[in-house]
């Protein structure tokens, strides 16, 4: 049974163990071996901070029984709420827990609007961000990491 809870400065090891396994399986397909390998040195080298800034930002933690399993992270105190950082591991995908995690952003977020960019080719992503009810707004090249750039989608969420 999964459950969501708000990610603490101690969640550092789980959220590294998460995003270390998902990345290659979600980006070797579509940005190729190197986007990878950029992306795992940044996150040695920075560790958390690589994708979760200390200030401005707040992190969701997705659990199955005690295991962390999945993650999110979205801004504080813009006009919009600003989603990345969503990842569900490979084993538990598919079977409602990115909706579960996605809720607790929805609940968060509140009368706000809820955005997104997603990797265009990432069909997984599109698909999911599409079935929840965001709609297309924007499309460009962008720096998803440092030295790693990639056509995205910006999706919205309206309130
Ligand atoms: C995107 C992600 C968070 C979704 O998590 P999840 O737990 O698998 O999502 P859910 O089980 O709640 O799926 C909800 C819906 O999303 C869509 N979806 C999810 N995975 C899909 C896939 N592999 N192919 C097509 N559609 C998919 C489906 O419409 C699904 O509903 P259905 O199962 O009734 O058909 C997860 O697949 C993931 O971590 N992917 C890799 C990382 C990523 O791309 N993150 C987004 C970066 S912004």
């Amino acid at each position: 049974m999964f459950h969501v809870r708000t990610a603490t400065r101690d969640d550092a090891p789980n959220l590294i163990a998460v995003w270390r396994e998902t990345w290659p399986a979600t980006y070797a397909a579509t940005l190729g071996a190197h986007a990878v390998e950029a992306m795992l040195d940044d996150l040695d080298r920075h560790g958390t901070a690589s994708l979760f800034p200390q200030v401005g930002a707040a992190g969701l933690c997705l659990l199955d029984g005690d295991e962390v399993v999945g993650t999110a992270i979205h801004s504080v105190g813009r006009s919009v709420v600003y989603l990345w950082g969503m990842y569900v591991m490979p084993r538990h995908q598919r079977f409602g827990a990115g909706t579960l995690l996605y809720r607790s952003v929805r609940e968060a977020a509140g009368e706000q609007s809820v955005e997104v960019r997603v990797v265009q080719s990432s069909h997984q992503a599109v698909n999911f961000y599409r079935k929840l009810g965001f709609q297309t707004v924007g499309q460009g090249a962008t720096e998803i990491m440092p030295q790693v750039k990639a056509v995205c989608l910006t999706l919205r969420h309206p309130a």
